[in-house]
């Protein structure tokens, strides 16, 4: 079976890859040509742990990448995984899918059956529209030359590989019993994890924390469509929910950790995304939150708790800044570091972060601000021209003659930070871990006036509205 993937973004880059490395000649098609020149030179032209080592692995054997869609002609397969940002409105845009679906039909195989896959995240009706577009530009019949099916893609940046190769669920939308076969034959290696150990060592994928095979779950392709949004939207919930109590945590000298450990301990609760956090940022989770909740208010069917979400996971935000607030007295003229700019670690992705909307508050109030990362710095200048900020490439001097340094992402080298060093650069050692993540290594036997995040600390907790102190 031969495949093209149209898009070498994260999604397009890791699924591309992956099928190559488990023998499927992969063509992997961008227009970006910088993307494609990366891959040609068997580089990742994205950070993502691993990908890197699986791309020259393949490259040239089963991998190849392509600036032209003539690929498509010879592909049974064809994966969609172009952007589908917001629209300044907030619902989704869709002009890249319909571009790739256009240059699709104009390439398309008249002799054969090709399946079409929407892998990018795309709203209920979409996989219609794919139809539609390709039905007009190739001439040609849906369900016989061609079918469009939808395969919702659930990995996380910074996991990508573990998830696409050992995932919990694989969702395959489709009304063409032709095209379920075909891919069910695709995934079935991944599926019985049959050939895996070809490749294991340079992925390290630890399949112990993964005993069970993945579900292979069919449906029709509405529903298909309507669980990648459902499902986002749910994790975007439940870090809301974890924040909220933490908040209420910090107010009542509970401990959060321990509240969330106990709770996860439910199997019906589950353990996994109760982390606190300065709230849930990204490329992904914004966006999709804020087009599930369009759509439903556009069908009169609100989701409401959606809607409270994303309105708690902006006062979330401000919260943080409230704590600074709180121990500083003011911003003004305050010097603030900001450690971390990526919505979460082990990945560059810059994009829609919690960084941005919090420097920008912490700019509007007077403050000046330095900032490191260790990945995400050029993509996150690039995004945010408007900031007037000082960007360091040692996180040591975000700490100089600074009144309060605010962890944003916990990427682990931030552990290893000489802390007595830092401690002595700083004008005011107030230290904000938005992640609880150095809450073990004795910052405050240093002498850090150090808080997180609702776990109890010596100052008198925040409890006064995050939007009264700052300006909104
Ligand atoms: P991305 O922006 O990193 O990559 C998209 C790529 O598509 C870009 O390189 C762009 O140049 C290319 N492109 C745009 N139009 C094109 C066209 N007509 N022909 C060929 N290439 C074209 O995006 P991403 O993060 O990989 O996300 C892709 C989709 O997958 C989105 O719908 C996203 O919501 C979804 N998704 C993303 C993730 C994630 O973790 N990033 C996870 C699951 C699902
Ligand atoms: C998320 C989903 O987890 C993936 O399943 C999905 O495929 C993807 O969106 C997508 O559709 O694009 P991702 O955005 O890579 O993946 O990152 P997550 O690990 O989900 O984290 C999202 C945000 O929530 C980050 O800001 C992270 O720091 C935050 N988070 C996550 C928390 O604050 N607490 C948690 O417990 C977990």
């Amino acid at each position: 079976m031969k495949i093209s993937c149209i898009g070498a973004g994260y999604v397009g880059c890791v699924t591309g890859t992956a099928f190559a490395a488990l023998g499927y000649r992969t063509t992997i098609i961008d227009i970006n040509s910088q993307r494609i020149d990366a891959l040609i030179n068997g580089r990742s032209p994205i950070y993502e742990p691993g990908l890197d080592i699986l791309i020259k692995k393949t490259i040239g054997n089963t991998l190849y990448a392509d600036y032209s869609y003539n690929y498509v002609s010879n592909s049974d397969v064809i994966f969609i995984a172009v952007g589908t940002p917001s629209t300044n409105g907030g619902n989704v845009d869709l002009s890249y899918v319909e571009i790739a679906a256009k240059n699709i039909g104009e390439n398309l195989n008249p002799f054969g059956f090709t399946v079409i896959v929407n892998k990018s995240t795309v709203p209920v009706g979409t996989a219609d529209l794919v139809t539609t577009i390709i039905e007009e530009t190739s001439g040609l019949k849906n369900g016989k030359q061609f079918a469009v099916v939808s395969n919702p893609e659930f990995l996380r940046e910074g996991y990508a590989l573990e998830d696409v190769f050992l995932p919990d669920r694989i969702v395959v939308g489709s009304n063409s019993e032709k095209a379920s076969q075909i891919m069910k034959k695709l995934y079935s290696k991944i599926v019985t994890r049959e050939g895996f150990n070809t490749f294991s060592d340079v992925i390290t994928l630890n399949r112990k924390c993964h005993p069970s095979l993945p579900r292979y779950y069919e449906t029709d392709v509405k529903s298909s469509e309507m669980i990648k949004y459902a499902s986002n939207a749910f994790l975007a919930v439940k870090i809301s929910y974890i924040n909220e109590v933490a908040r209420l945590s910090d107010a009542l000298g509970a401990n959060a950790l321990d509240v969330a450990r106990g709770m996860g301990m439910d199997s019906r609760i589950g353990e996994k995304f109760l982390e606190v956090s300065s709230g849930w940022s990204g490329s992904c989770f914004p966006k999709d939150t804020s087009e599930f909740l369009l759509t439903s208010q556009q069908e009169n069917c609100e989701l409401s708790i959606v809607a409270s979400a994303i309105k708690s996971n902006k006062e979330m935000h401000d919260y943080c800044i409230s704590k600074a607030v709180r121990s500083l007295g003011t911003l003004n003229n305050r010097t603030i570091g900001i450690l971390g700019l990526t919505f979460k670690p082990n990945t560059d992705d810059a994009r829609n972060t919690q960084a941005s909307y919090i420097i920008e508050m912490l700019l509007k109030n007077g403050a000046t601000v330095k900032v490191h990362d260790p990945q995400g710095a050029e993509m996150f200048k690039s995004l945010n021209g408007h900031l007037d900020i000082e960007y360091c490439s040692d996180p040591l001097d975000v700490f100089t003659e600074a009144e309060a340094v605010m962890l944003l992402t916990h990427w682990s080298e931030y552990l290893y930070i000489h802390w007595e060093d830092a401690f002595k650069r700083m004008h005011n050692p107030y230290f904000l871990d938005t992640r609880n993540y150095l809450k073990d290594i004795g910052l405050s036997d240093i002498g850090f006036y150090y808080e997180g995040i609702g776990v109890p600390s010596h100052k008198q907790s925040v409890t006064t509205s995050a939007a009264s102190l700052i300006k909104i």
